[in-house]
């Protein structure tokens, strides 16, 4: 009896002892809407779906930027990307700057246990002169993937769907066609859409069956390029989606889920890695029915209303993350210093915006967070926050559409007329998701107060950082008029 009990207890120690593994997938221009397990009635997506019923789905999970670079730097450092400088907008293929060095990255936290790390798909933190930012310098052991938006290279002679439909669109033109980047090489260019999600899914797979066959934890961050405009998909998913080509290519973003999922089942990590899917902003609505849905979200991509940054998210890790829903208050910012905790990793010595959220993964308790802080496209110290989420009250000091967002239905989507508000449009958002019925009555006086006071707290925190972004470009990467010029200029091409 005593030699059972010994070794149940040397069992739960080791089991303890072994720090989990950590999955992020991480979607691209996805709306609150667009997950079959999130409600919309024509998309498939059964993988993710698996994953919300024996996971936990969150139903206020939020980004920090309605845009992607700004987005992806948050997410990586638990810090806004005010103090890391990533603003305003996206970076470009010839972009000088990117996320500094200094910064630290969750794939930075997890090596210091130990970790091996890999990044799968769209990095869009910069790539700079001699591979400067590329995701081999911040902690990425492994890299596949196109280093940026696969829209920001000319498009209209490249197939998106077999045999060979071109491209919907021309994307960005003057500058070359998109690399596929293994570690700091170009692999292909243009990267061959038809192919890339199976080169994906194989490079994902065997990352993860490498670290289990030698003993390793580890962390694959696979930030798909999937549903992004220009929307593509092989041939296992082309034409299958009730939805048509937005959907389509959401199913084989899907299926890569659902081949992960299999490996970690085949290699026996299922029940020691913690999966977190969520997306970098909401969805471009300008490109209608290509687009993507925010479900009853108001506007989408580029906007601070709910439909820009408030993302599906959910939570799986079977046996320790119990199945259910939550509606705790949560960010991408809490992914950082949520992994350190679990992994028994130190937090970088930065100030943090990110809060632990163990406490809703593991117990559905409490959210240690309050607030939320919605920067616009373009954040400066003189506008600050468009709005601030203070538990379940929303308030908009200002308020501007997108071009992303053009939608029929609402013109202040769209429309660019920055409109100031004094005092705040105020929204219960519990009571009114939608931000329709604006509070106006002076009952609530005190609740905006109260949102002043933390808006005043968290200004005085903020320190931005040195402006990554402003017009830094490396003039020969921008044409490319020299048919030799095909490829962006790396020293290891
Ligand atoms: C990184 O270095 C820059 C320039 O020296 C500095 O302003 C910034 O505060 C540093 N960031 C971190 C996170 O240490
Ligand atoms: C890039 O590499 C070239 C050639 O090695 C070197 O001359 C140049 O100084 C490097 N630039 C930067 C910013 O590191
Ligand atoms: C696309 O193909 C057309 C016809 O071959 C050619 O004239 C054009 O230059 C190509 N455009 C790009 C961006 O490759
Ligand atoms: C994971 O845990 C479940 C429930 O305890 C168990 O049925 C399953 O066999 C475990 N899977 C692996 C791969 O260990
Ligand atoms: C736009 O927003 C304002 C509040 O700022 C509101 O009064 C107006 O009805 C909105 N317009 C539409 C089309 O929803
Ligand atoms: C509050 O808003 C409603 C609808 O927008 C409007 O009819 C009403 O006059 C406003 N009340 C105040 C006190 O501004």
């Amino acid at each position: 009896m005593c030699v059972i009990a010994l070794f149940a207890l040397i069992t739960a120690q080791c089991a303890r002892a072994t720090p989990p593994n950590f999955v992020l997938l991480f979607a691209d221009d996805l709306g609150y809407g667009d997950l079959g397990c999130f409600g919309h009635p024509s998309s498939l997506t059964p993988n993710l779906d698996r994953l919300a019923a024996h996971g936990l789905r969150f139903t206020d999970f939020y980004v920090t930027s309605p845009v992607c670079s700004p987005s992806r730097a948050a997410l990586l450092t638990g810090r806004y990307q005010t103090r890391s400088g990533i603003y305003p907008g996206v970076l470009y293929p010839a972009s000088k700057g990117g996320l500094p060095l200094n910064e630290t990255t969750i794939a930075e936290v997890l090596k210091s246990k130990g970790y091996t790390t890999a990044i799968v798909g769209k990095w869009h933190l910069g790539v700079g002169l001699n591979d400067t930012y590329l995701p081999t310098r911040q902690g990425f052991d492994n890299y596949l993937g196109i280093p940026y938006s696969h829209d920001q290279g000319p498009c209209q002679n490249l197939t998106c769907f077999p045999p060979d439909v071109k491209c919907y669109g021309f994307c960005d033109q003057g500058v070359v066609t998109v690399p596929l980047m293994f570690n700091e090489n170009i692999k292909q260019q243009p990267a061959d859409f038809l192919q890339l999600e199976k080169a994906y899914s194989e490079y994902a797979t065997q990352f993860i069956t490498d670290a289990v066959r030698n003993n390793r934890p580890f962390f694959l961050y696979y930030p798909s390029d999937h549903t992004h405009y220009p929307q593509y998909a092989g041939a296992d998913y082309a034409g299958k989606s009730p939805r048509g080509p937005f959907g389509d290519a959401l199913m084989e973003f899907d299926g890569t889920v659902g081949k992960i999922l299999q490996t970690l089942e085949e290699t026996g990590v299922i029940n020691n890695t913690l999966v977190f899917f969520t997306g970098d902003n909401g969805p471009e609505l300008m490109r209608k029915s290509r687009g993507g849905n925010a479900g009853l979200m108001k506007c989408g991509k580029g906007t601070t209303y709910e439909g820009g940054m408030r993302e599906p998210a959910i939570a799986y890790w079977p046996g320790s993350i119990q199945p259910g829903v939550t509606r705790a208050l949560a960010s991408s910012l809490d992914i950082l210093p949520s992994f350190a905790k679990l992994a028994g990793a130190a937090l970088p010595d930065v100030q943090l915006d990110g809060v632990d959220m163990t406490n809703i993964l593991l117990n559905h308790g409490a959210s240690e967070r309050q607030t939320i802080f919605y920067y616009p496209i373009a954040p400066s110290e003189k506008y600050s926050v468009f709005a601030v989420r203070w538990k379940n009250f929303k308030a908009h000091y200002y308020t501007q559409g997108a071009i992303h967002s053009e939608n029929p239905q609402d013109s202040n989507c769209s429309s660019l007329f920055l409109k100031r508000y004094d005092p705040p449009l105020l929204y219960n958002l519990e009571a009114d998701p939608s931000e329709n019925y604006n509070l106006n009555s002076t009952e609530w006086d005190s609740v905006l107060k109260q949102i002043q006071a933390v808006k005043e707290q968290f200004e005085a925190s903020m320190v931005f950082g040195e402006n990554r972004q402003r017009l830094h470009v490396i003039p020969h990467m921008v044409t490319d008029h020299t048919s030799n010029n095909r490829c962006i200029p790396m020293k290891s091409r």
